[in-house]
């Protein structure tokens, strides 16, 4: 006991939170049970643990009754809604900050300027599965009356737009072309329906569509 004194206040903080056995003094707390030489210790349980594991029971009290009682915000299924609605407010704003993007007028243009601005897209993009004069190649002819996934203006957009079916070889121009852009190159490919192609391919689809 005689260096109990002598124990410095860091040593006293140490003894009092770990409450150890002091060494040599085993005996004491020695349990009765011997597997095959193997002896047990009935070591007190660390106070820092046990203080440890009573913060976590006051936290998930704490927790417990926000989740439960303070709904209107920790509520999974609250959090999730209040952020939709917010995500769905940031959308419209988007949307207002950029109209360009979210055109949703696909009428057909027929003035000089937004068919020349088509043609160029056509030239530009278009041209190496479909060909200058829209008689096909990679692509289907764009001159005859047959469609494969449908004439017409919306349907014509909606193609630019979203693309073909998966593995055929159109792919969907939002993601380069501005709304603007598939408006144009629509109207303009509309022009060449029904104009003789220099090397036409054969009709493709069951869809029949035709200006006139
Ligand atoms: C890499 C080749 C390729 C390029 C480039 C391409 N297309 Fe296509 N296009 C295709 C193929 C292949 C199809 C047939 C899709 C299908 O069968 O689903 C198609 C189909 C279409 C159709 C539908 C035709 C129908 O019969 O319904 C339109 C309209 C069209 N393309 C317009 C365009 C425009 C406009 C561009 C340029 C912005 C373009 N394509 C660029 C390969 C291409």
């Amino acid at each position: 006991m005689n260096d109990k004194k002598q124990q410095s206040g860091w040593e006293k903080f140490i003894q009092s939170m770990t409450k150890a056995n002091e060494l040599g003094k085993e005996e004491d707390i020695m349990m009765d049970h011997d597997y095959d030489g193997i002896k047990e210790l009935d070591n007190v349980l660390p106070p820092w643990w046990t203080a440890g594991f009573i913060i976590t029971i006051i936290i998930s009290v704490f927790y417990y009754t926000q989740v439960f009682f303070n709904s209107e915000h920790y509520l999974q299924e609250n959090e999730y809604n209040n952020e939709v609605a917010q995500a769905q407010e940031e959308i419209e704003a988007y949307k207002l900050a950029n109209p360009e993007l979210f055109k949703t007028d696909v009428s057909l243009l027929t003035d000089d300027a937004s068919l020349a601005e088509g043609k160029k897209v056509f030239g530009t993009y278009c041209v190496a599965c479909h060909m200058a004069d829209g008689g096909g190649g990679i692509g289907p002819n764009l001159t005859d009356d047959k469609w494969i996934l449908g004439g017409g203006m919306e349907k014509i957009y909606h193609t630019v737009s979203e693309g073909g079916r998966p593995g055929k070889g159109m792919v969907a121009w939002k993601a380069s072309l501005s709304a603007e852009q598939r408006q144009q190159v629509s109207s303009y490919l509309i022009t060449l329906q029904g104009t003789t192609a220099a090397n036409p391919k054969a009709p493709e689809g069951d869809i029949t569509w035709s200006k006139q």
